[in-house]
């Protein structure tokens, strides 16, 4: 037995923080950030942990879909800005909602919320679990050199959730991983050793932006096509796509090589930014809140990111 998606949410802090504002913090303006990424605003947390977003996006997803916490099996929590190491986010998620069951963090940065549907298909499989909720959830801004304007325009904060239960609308996934490539390095904590000889980096974001725009675009569209060729359908037949949000023009790239509207992809960046593993949920829940949706529609979600790393699925819904 497979899975699938009964239910979506998301959650963004309260605060708004748009280009006109960034434009006072480093050198930038309105214009370079909407043509070049095409964000502008996006949420940045003040008070907000990435648990609290990760649970609020929860108990809608949870809502919608007609599921207790109580008959939850599992929750996971893609993420690469935990609010802790220990314990995960999705373990305070469980606290909080009053579930029982197990709860474990991944990390796969920008592509962990491909990754984590995976891993609960796997579950799923092996009949251990009929119920689990699955997060991405950033509080990205507490990684972000609030300095480097080429980096701290692009990103946001939020969460994105989706309740999985049986069913077989998981139809196919692909995952990727191209270990150890530092064109996006994020490094971590330095440590307490006072036997350390090794020097601490800034445990901030890196990325050479113009490499990973080629891999992702790059990315996005073999993703597609190659799992579009297993199906033995056309790009074409797809109803919906839903990509990271990392840059309106890798979207629009994307669509001129595939020969597909653009229409048919889901575009949020311009209000959200790009919130690395909570990205796809937060756009399939536009996408699933907005109306478009039907029943039977096939959706394929793509992402790419730090590792490097990428993954797609497509799904019916
Ligand atoms: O989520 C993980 C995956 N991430 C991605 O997929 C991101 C992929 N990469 C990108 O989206 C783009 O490469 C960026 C948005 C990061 C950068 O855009 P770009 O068009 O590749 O710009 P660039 O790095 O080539 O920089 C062009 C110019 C430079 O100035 P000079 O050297 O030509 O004078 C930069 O210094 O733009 C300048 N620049 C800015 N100017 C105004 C860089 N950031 C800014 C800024 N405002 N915020």
């Amino acid at each position: 037995m497979g899975f699938q998606i009964s239910g979506t949410g998301s959650a963004f802090p309260k605060k708004v923080l748009t280009n006109e504002d960034l434009s006072r913090m480093v050198d930038t303006n309105d214009e370079w950030i909407m043509t070049r990424v095409g964000v502008s605003s996006r949420h940045i947390a003040t008070e907000e942990s990435t648990a609290d977003l990760a649970t609020e996006a929860a108990r809608k997803a949870l809502e919608e879909a007609g599921v207790t916490p109580a008959e939850l099996d599992l929750i996971i929590t893609a993420t690469i800005t935990p609010d802790a190491v220990c314990p995960t986010v999705a373990g305070t998620v469980q606290q909080r909602l009053g579930a029982s069951c197990p709860a474990f963090d991944i990390s796969s940065a920008c592509s962990g919320f491909l990754f984590a549907l995976e891993t609960t298909n796997g579950f799923f499989a092996s009949g251990k679990v009929k119920k689990a909720l699955v997060i991405g959830a950033e509080r990205i801004s507490k990684i972000l050199d609030w300095e480097d304007r080429s980096t701290c325009v692009i990103f946001g904060d939020g969460a994105g959730a989706a309740v999985l239960t049986e069913g077989n609308g998981y139809l196919c996934s692909e995952l990727m991983t191209a270990g150890g490539d530092s064109v996006i390095k994020i490094p971590g904590f330095g440590g307490t050793s006072p036997f350390s000889t090794l020097e601490p980096e800034k445990p901030v974001i890196f990325m050479e932006g113009q490499e990973t725009f080629k891999f992702a675009v790059n990315a996005l569209v073999d993703h597609i096509v190659s799992m579009c060729g297993k199906l033995g359908i056309e790009p074409a037949a797809l109803d919906h796509i839903v990509p990271h949000q990392a840059n309106i023009r890798i979207i629009q790239m994307a669509a001129r090589k595939l020969k597909l509207p653009l229409e048919k992809f889901v575009t949020d960046i311009e209000t959200v930014g790009n919130t690395a593993a909570a990205s796809v949920p937060i756009a399939l829940d536009d996408l699933n809140r907005s109306g478009r949706l039907q029943k039977g529609d096939l959706v394929a979600m793509t992402a790419f990111g730090g590792g490097l790393s990428s993954g797609g699925c497509i799904l019916r819904w």
